[in-house]
């Protein structure tokens, strides 16, 4: 069966990775998911310039029902040249994403002046969409503010970049994006980041289940599944087919991943149920979909791409 993917020229030989956030803030972390035999890659903790502690606890929390999670971490990361260590010090053969976080344009910029002049070879992910740091909105609902800094960046930057997005609800808005998404050389954009500012309360207390931004999260894992599809098949119909797709959103099972290459991933990402099951998941879900693959009599994930069917 074959599970590789391409993007800017860099070869993947399995399809699955972890979603940013999820089991990458140390090098333990991002070990482990290196390690794994089912991984095509590992995405670092989106960094912020310095390290930080993050939000206040108790910041994540795990619906008992399967249904999902909800998280207000509050970007808690070593800083930036911690990954910059890491990377560095890699002998992987894997292409590994670098996500930077910055909370000013600024920042932004300044890491990505870092990422240009150092040695790094592989791609950067750049997330402009976290919704968990109080008083900073999700950059990617802000069209004018994402294309201005799109351009700044891409008047410097010359290695593989791709945008982290928040997801959209609108089609004027998938519209929107695209178009501004379009004019800018990205090796690949990610949808989806969390389902930002959710809120869950548990049933015994009447009470918020986490404390940052009185209980308000991103919220993950198969309640988010449809707009994740939704998002990716959008994007992907409006996307230049040299943007690359990766999806992440609502993937528990092999059939979750199926789904996501359906509406055109070329990688797909795992969050929550990565949290919740730990690395053991990328075996599971690689063995889940090759079943579904193989009956259906497909050898190759290129005869799956994008073939989602409509109703005519
Ligand atoms: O759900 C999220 N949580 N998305 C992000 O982009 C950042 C993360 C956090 O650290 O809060």
């Amino acid at each position: 069966m074959n599970l590789t993917a391409n993007i800017a020229g860099l070869n993947f030989n399995h399809i699955l990775l972890n979603a940013a956030g999820v089991m990458c803030q140390t090098s333990e972390e991002l070990d482990r998911v290196l390690a794994s035999e089912y991984t095509g890659s590992v995405v670092t903790k989106s960094s912020t310039p310095s390290l930080r502690p993050g939000n206040v606890s108790p910041r994540y929390y795990e619906l008992s029902n399967g249904l999902g999670t909800i998280n207000s971490m509050g970007l808690p990361n070593e800083g930036f040249d911690y990954y910059m260590d890491y990377v560095t010090k890699q002998q992987t053969d894997k292409p590994i994403f670098f996500s930077v976080a910055g909370l000013s344009k600024q920042d932004n910029l300044d890491m990505l002046h870092q990422l240009e002049q150092s040695d790094f070879d592989g791609l950067i992910e750049l997330n402009l969409s976290c919704p968990n740091v109080p008083g900073k909105p999700q950059t990617a609902y802000d069209f004018e503010t994402t294309h201005e800094i799109l351009t700044e960046v891409f008047s410097f930057f010359t290695k593989p970049l791709g945008v982290k997005l928040p997801p959209y609800f609108d089609i004027v808005h998938f519209d929107q994006i695209a178009k501004i998404l379009n004019q800018f050389p990205l090796a690949f954009v990610n949808a989806i980041n969390s389902i930002g500012n959710g809120l869950v309360i548990d049933e015994a207390t009447d009470t918020v289940v986490i404390k940052p931004k009185g209980g308000f999260g991103g919220v993950g894992g198969p309640l988010v599944k449809a707009t994740a599809l939704a998002n990716v098949r959008a994007l992907r119909q409006r996307l230049n087919p040299n943007i690359k797709m990766i999806g992440t959103g609502g993937v528990t099972t092999g059939r979750d991943v199926y789904e996501h290459i359906l509406c055109g991933a070329d990688l797909v990402e795992v969050g929550s149920q990565l949290a919740i099951e730990g690395v053991g998941v990328f075996e599971r879900l690689e063995n889940e979909l090759i079943t579904i693959l193989t009956e259906k009599g497909y050898s190759s994930l290129d005869e799956v791409r994008g073939q989602l069917k409509i109703i005519e």
